[in-house]
């Protein structure tokens, strides 16, 4: 069994403007320790995914589908059932660590207070496995910096403490939601590097939520792009890169910088992501395709496919734009 199976998840806001329909019908699965990537612009539907999964979405919203977490529909199971995923089995992590750590608490109390309350141990057994954890995620002399405050760390160590914290309960998964989006290239890719090293030493799976396709090669194992609240397409993340097959995922790639082709020109994929609440009735990406068809206006795509999936009405092989 998956660890994770989201099924036909659509997600509605009701506004003052009518309903904005956020997410259209995502499907995918996340094994146990896998890394999957799920990538797309700015209001593709990435945090409303996750948020609807763990019910997290802002009152207006609404989630219809499934979200099974060990065969259990995170959606309909009980709120007392829900937080005790919540807290003991799923962690979730967000772009700016000041958001969720306390500014006026030494970070020893804050990672020793997750402990006693979860796990019933003493201040001090707490604070030693506190300690070990932020040596886990390589914060130099994790011992005695670990009584330092949010305030006296660099955000790219705010950022490792946060993955920190979240890994104290030893959660099954991770959902990392643009955790490096604020940080420079340098340490970007040193957090990517420590979620490779997550899951190889606690075998924890990770969702990486961001819209910079650039930081997923060589660290997820999948990458799932979407666009208009839609699946794009699915592949493991090596196919994805050399053989991507959908005009919007050879878009975003031609505007990630590449060692590998040095001369060519990045370019932005022109025009503007669509409104959410008022979707083009075929294929969202279909005003900003330049290998539209007709039937792309007027039909919504299929998304079809096993190992690598696609949903575009146009067969790879006559794609046009490499
Ligand atoms: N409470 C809300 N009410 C109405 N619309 C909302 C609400 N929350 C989110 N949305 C809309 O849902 C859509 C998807 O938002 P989402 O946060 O999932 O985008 P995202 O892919 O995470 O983008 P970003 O990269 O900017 O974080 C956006 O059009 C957004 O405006
Ligand atoms: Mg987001």
């Amino acid at each position: 069994m998956s660890l994770l199976q989201i099924k036909d998840l659509r997600v509605e806001f009701q506004t003052g403007d009518g309903a904005v329909n956020a997410v259209n019908g995502v499907s995918f699965n996340v094994e146990k320790g896998e890394t999957l990537a799920i990538v797309g612009e700015s209001g593709s539907g990435k945090s409303q995914t996750a948020f609807a999964a763990m019910g997290l979405l802002a009152r207006n919203g609404k989630a219809i589908g499934q979200a099974l977490y060990e065969g259990k529909d995170l959606l309909t199971m009980s709120r007392k059932e829900l937080n005790r995923i919540r807290s003991n089995e799923v962690a979730m992590i967000f772009q700016d660590p000041m958001t969720s750590l306390n500014p006026y608490m030494r970070i020893s109390d804050q990672m020793a207070e997750v402990l006693q309350l979860h796990k019933g141990m003493s201040k001090k057994d707490a604070v030693n496995e506190a300690a070990k954890m932020l040596d886990a995620v390589r914060i130099p002399d994790a011992k005695a910096r670990i009584t330092m405050y949010p305030h006296e760390f660099s955000g790219g160590m705010r950022q490792r403490i946060m993955i920190a914290m979240a890994l104290l309960c030893q959660p099954k998964l991770l959902i990392a939601d643009e955790p490096t989006t604020a940080l420079d290239v340098t340490v970007q890719a040193q957090i990517m590097e420590l979620f490779g090293d997550i899951r190889k030493e606690f075998g924890t799976a990770v969702i990486l939520i961001t819209h910079d396709l650039g930081v997923v090669a060589g660290f997820c194992d999948r990458t799932l792009v979407l666009y208009g609240g839609q699946v794009m397409e699915e592949a493991e993340t090596e196919a994805l890169f050399a053989r991507p097959s959908h005009p919007y995922t050879r878009g975003l790639l031609r505007a990630v910088p590449r060692f590998d082709r040095k001369d060519e020109a990045l370019l932005a994929i022109a025009g503007e992501p669509p409104d959410m609440s008022r979707l083009p009735e075929g294929c969202p990406f279909a005003p900003r395709c330049a290998e539209v068809r007709d039937i792309c206006q007027t039909a919504k795509p299929v998304i079809a496919g096993e190992a690598h999936r696609r949903a575009c009405h146009v067969p790879t092989e006559e794609l046009s734009h490499v």
